[in-house]
């Protein structure tokens, strides 16, 4: 009986051993492991971006803004290209998106035009489009735009600097700006609307070359600036913060004075930490920001694409106006959009240039 007893027993564990093995190996068979692995990869959104370069403080900000949100840990398998500035490159990277079949691209278009064919091509291959912070001008086969309003950016430096010439009793404005690359819509925006008010209010613009958006371009320039204009000018504009550190470089090295004890007015864009250090420092006397974080917009915007839920046309990213003197508290101007507008202007302080990008 004890014999048979056991021999039952034993008969229990051989059984339920078998049972409780056969869940793991069936999990870990080689027929469901490898389908596990694509479909959690498959949850990914794959996005190719085609950044402008890295020519500036803004442009690394900007960068590290899409990479952090647009993470494998957010969801997205991002595909991304420093196109160095040029625009042959940009569109080539476009183009390998296209073949990849990614499911969505964004571009950040060094030069507004010449995209429409291959936004069309894109189009063709049903990979939704969307431009980021520049725009494109010559095609409107993209989903949606996120970036900045350049041309109000142009215009508030103008009212700026109209309201505090007036403050300051200069009657004589005679300015030199330092470009952006050309063709870009952040330049074409800057300038259309400063001269705008340089017009408006007979300013004499000496002079107008293309800095490249760099400090070392922005250098260049004013070096040449300071021989062909010395002693003829009390404004500098430069159409970003590096441009101006470049600019800073050349005046030094030319012994002209910038800033708020100097005789030169020095008005930048952007409003990078290191320059909004030296706004208050006195060394940049007013900073127009341009908004390089907009990555999480950008991952918002994909995911609720994704969803098919709607997005806006366009969506504007705030920009505060920055400012080295308690002198003025606000600026008043016709936007680009035709609207009277009222702006604070924010006197920096070690508080919010250490908060800056
Ligand atoms: O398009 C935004 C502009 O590009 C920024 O003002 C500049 O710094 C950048 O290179």
């Amino acid at each position: 009986m004890k014999k048979l007893f056991a021999l039952f027993l034993s008969l229990i564990m051989v059984l339920s051993l078998a049972a409780c093995g056969s869940t793991p190996t069936q999990s870990a068979a080689p027929s469901t492991a490898p389908s596990a692995a694509p479909s959690a990869a498959q949850k990914l959104i794959k996005v190719g971006v085609a950044q402008v370069g890295h020519e500036s403080d803004w442009r690394t900000a900007s960068t590290k803004s899409i990479q952090t949100n647009l993470s494998k840990e957010n969801g997205f398998d991002l595909q991304f290209v420093d196109c160095d500035n040029k625009p042959d490159k940009q569109l080539e990277a476009v183009r390998n998106f296209i073949q990849q079949q990614v499911d969505y691209i964004v571009i950040d278009p060094i030069v507004s035009t010449g995209w429409d064919t291959v936004l069309t091509e894109a189009q063709n291959a049903k990979i939704p489009v969307i431009v980021l912070d520049r725009t494109i001008d010559d095609s409107n086969k993209y989903v949606t735009w996120i970036g900045s309003e350049f041309t109000n950016e142009g215009l508030a430096a103008g009212a700026w600097l109209k309201d505090y010439a007036k403050a300051k009793n200069i009657d004589k404005l005679n300015i030199l700006v330092i470009k952006g690359t050309t063709g870009s819509s952040a330049e074409i925006g800057r300038t259309k609307g400063f001269e705008k008010i340089a017009k408006e209010n007979g300013w004499t613009i000496l002079d107008q070359q293309d800095g490249q958006f760099t400090q070392e371009g922005g250098a260049k320039v004013m070096e040449s600036y300071c021989k062909s204009y010395a002693g003829k000018f009390n404004v500098v504009v430069c159409q970003n913060d590096n441009e101006a550190f470049g600019a800073q470089d050349a005046m030094k090295a030319a012994g002209v004075t910038y800033g708020v004890n100097g005789k030169v007015i020095l008005i930048s864009f952007d409003a990078c930490k290191a320059a909004l250090k030296q706004v208050l420092e006195g060394k940049i006397n007013a900073d127009f920001q341009c908004n390089p974080l907009q990555g999480k917009v950008l991952a918002d915007t994909i995911k609720k694409l994704k969803a098919g839920e709607k997005v806006p046309e366009k969506t504007y990213m705030p920009e505060p106006w920055y400012v080295s003197e308690n002198i003025l508290k606000s600026i008043t101007y016709t936007n680009n959009a035709g609207k009277t507008v009222t702006e604070d202007l924010i006197q920096v302080t070690q508080a919010i240039a250490d908060a800056s990008y």
